[in-house]
């Protein structure tokens, strides 16, 4: 195989350096981080986490610039590394939401320790940590979070903050939640902005229409209010530990006894953070592809998915596994 893009009409994988794609790709709704991890992992892994913040560094600073306020960003490594890394990623706008442990289990080490030698107590964890990209405001040169931008616009209407309770119709949870400087604060939901926006474009000061306004010309819209935080559909019973063994068994790929890739992930810890993160149709990116899971993951559950892996042997095991998938995945009648 010579080619150096694969494209199933869904899913595209290409072959090369990411950083050398971001520019065409559509904005993501998910992107799916599993890169370096400063422990000789895989060819190109770094031996050290020292210098994994700089090596990200132009790729954080790429998915800033392409996400919008719906993208969710996973990112796998292990405890240190992730430490290291994760002042780029506040630098470049993203917000901390959650760690969560993947426990590989006994299993992962099993018949691989002795204790005489050891001067720690072996490890059987990787993290996967969840960033959203918050929305800013430009106002008056300086850059608002949604929860200064709320106060601003509310403010700027004339109208006290306490009438904010009547006009979502709640005793005080409005001024309490939405309108807080503390810690407290929570995103209104849309039924409560349309109210907020609308209650505000009519009755507040006239030369300072439109108010929650981000072209200055109309107000946000229900619709696009909704748009402007990170999809999340909560799944019951999961917490932020993650039992389940490493890749084993048949969906383990292999040349002949040989793992091909070290660093292969769970395809259903993979589904499970497409699932919480989107929706039917949108985009997944897999900036390290490796053999691309995610790209399987998201291509079986219905969303678009766009892929890069560096190493050329790589890319071709990641493009014989999605069109093996291709086949398996019954046409639309
Ligand atoms: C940890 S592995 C990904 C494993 C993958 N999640 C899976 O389930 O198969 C990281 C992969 O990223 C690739 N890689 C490293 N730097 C890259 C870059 N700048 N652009 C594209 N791929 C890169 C490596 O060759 C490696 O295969």
């Amino acid at each position: 195989m010579s080619k150096n893009i694969f494209d199933s009409g869904s899913i595209r994988i290409y072959h090369g350096d990411a950083l050398n794609f971001y520019n065409n790709w559509d904005d993501p709704t998910v992107i799916i981080s599993d890169g370096p991890y400063g422990i000789s992992g895989f060819p190109g892994d770094p031996p050290s986490h020292d210098g994994l913040a700089e090596w990200y560094e132009p790729h954080i600073k790429k998915w800033s610039e392409k996400s919008t306020p719906e993208t969710t960003l996973w990112f796998w490594n292990t405890e240190v590394g992730w430490a290291t890394v994760h002042p780029i990623f506040i630098k470049h706008g993203w917000k901390y939401r959650c760690c969560h442990i993947w426990d590989k289990g006994m299993g992962h080490v099993a018949g691989n320790v002795n204790g005489k030698s050891m001067r720690k107590l072996p490890v059987v964890t990787e993290v996967c940590v969840q960033y959203v990209k918050e929305p800013s405001f430009d106002v008056d040169g300086k850059s608002l979070s949604m929860k200064e931008w709320l106060r601003y616009e509310w403010a700027r209407t004339g109208i006290p903050f306490s009438k904010t309770n009547e006009v979502c119709g709640v005793i005080d949870a409005a001024t309490r939640k939405y309108f807080t400087k503390c810690h407290l604060w929570y995103f209104p939901p849309a039924e409560a902005f349309e109210k907020i926006q609308k209650h505000a474009n009519t009755h507040g000061k006239i030369a300072g229409r439109p108010y929650f306004s981000i072209d200055g010309k109309k107000p946000l819209s229900k619709q696009e209010w909704e748009k402007m935080r990170a999809k999340f559909n909560f799944i019951h019973g999961v917490t932020n530990v993650w039992t389940e063994p490493p890749v084993n068994g048949k969906e383990r790929l292999k040349n002949g006894l040989k793992s091909i890739h070290l660093n292969q992930k769970p395809l259903r810890l993979t589904k499970m953070i497409i699932e919480l993160s989107s929706d039917k149709s949108d985009l997944v990116w897999e900036p390290f592809g490796g053999l691309c899971t995610g790209m399987v993951a998201a291509e079986s559950l219905g969303r678009h998915g766009v892929a890069a892996e560096i190493n050329k042997e790589i890319f071709e095991h990641a493009v014989n596994r999605l069109e093996d998938i291709s086949i398996e995945v019954p046409l639309p009648l």
